[in-house]
């Protein structure tokens, strides 16, 4: 394929669905909504999901003055596809107890739910105080596990979408804004 012969942008964006400055204003506007619900002498815990919420989280984290800690984990549901199997594994667990702390959970996305239910499960089970969900983009027409999620950024469609943390084969994690890859690949190295 001759990458000249086609309109697309070197990293093989086919269209920006939102840009840098429109999620900044919304990162913003949900930093403010989390602290809102926190009382402010309470420290807020973090816990961001791995990889895809990083840059979501470093934004979001800046955008916040009340008393923050903050955390990661990791889990996979989804390979290098774009096909959920409804399997999710641990592949890191957190640093810090979650024990009567005001936790909220930090996700790229959320798409059929399956990762948000099982996370909810097994962190509410670790005693915070609060639980609560923050993701930047959430497709509601693809749920299929019914979750509550207090804040989130962007409802899109069902379009798979790279950028700002989210990955099509571990590629496009860096772009500033989120976008639409030129055509999906389940091949490593595609
Ligand atoms: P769920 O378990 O089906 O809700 O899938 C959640 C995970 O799938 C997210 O945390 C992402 O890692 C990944 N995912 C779902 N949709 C997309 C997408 O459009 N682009 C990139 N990753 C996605
Ligand atoms: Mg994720």
């Amino acid at each position: 394929m001759c990458a000249d012969a086609t309109p697309l942008g070197p990293a093989g964006i086919a269209e920006v669905l939102l840009t840098a400055d429109q999620i900044g204003e919304r990162v913003r506007e949900l930093a403010a909504a989390i602290e809102r619900d926190v009382s402010p002498d309470r420290d807020v815990h973090l816990v961001g999901i791995l990889t895809g919420a990083f840059v979501f989280m470093a934004d979001l984290v800046r955008a916040m003055t009340a008393r923050v800690t903050l955390d990661f984990m990791a889990v996979s549901s989804y390979g290098t596809g774009v096909l959920t199997s409804g399997e999710v594994r641990v592949l890191k667990d957190l640093d810090i107890g979650l024990a009567g702390r005001h936790v909220v959970i930090v996700e790229d996305i959320v798409d059929t739910g399956t990762t948000l239910a099982y996370l909810q499960e097994i962190l509410r089970a670790r005693g915070p105080r609060s639980l609560r969900t923050a993701t930047l983009l959430s497709k509601p027409s693809r749920r299929r596990v019914p979750v509550t999620v207090e804040y989130v950024g962007f409802e899109i469609d069902d379009r798979f979408v790279v950028g700002y943390g989210l990955d099509q084969a571990h590629r496009f994690r860096n772009l500033p804004y989120v976008g639409i890859a030129r055509e999906p690949s389940d091949l490593p190295g595609q």
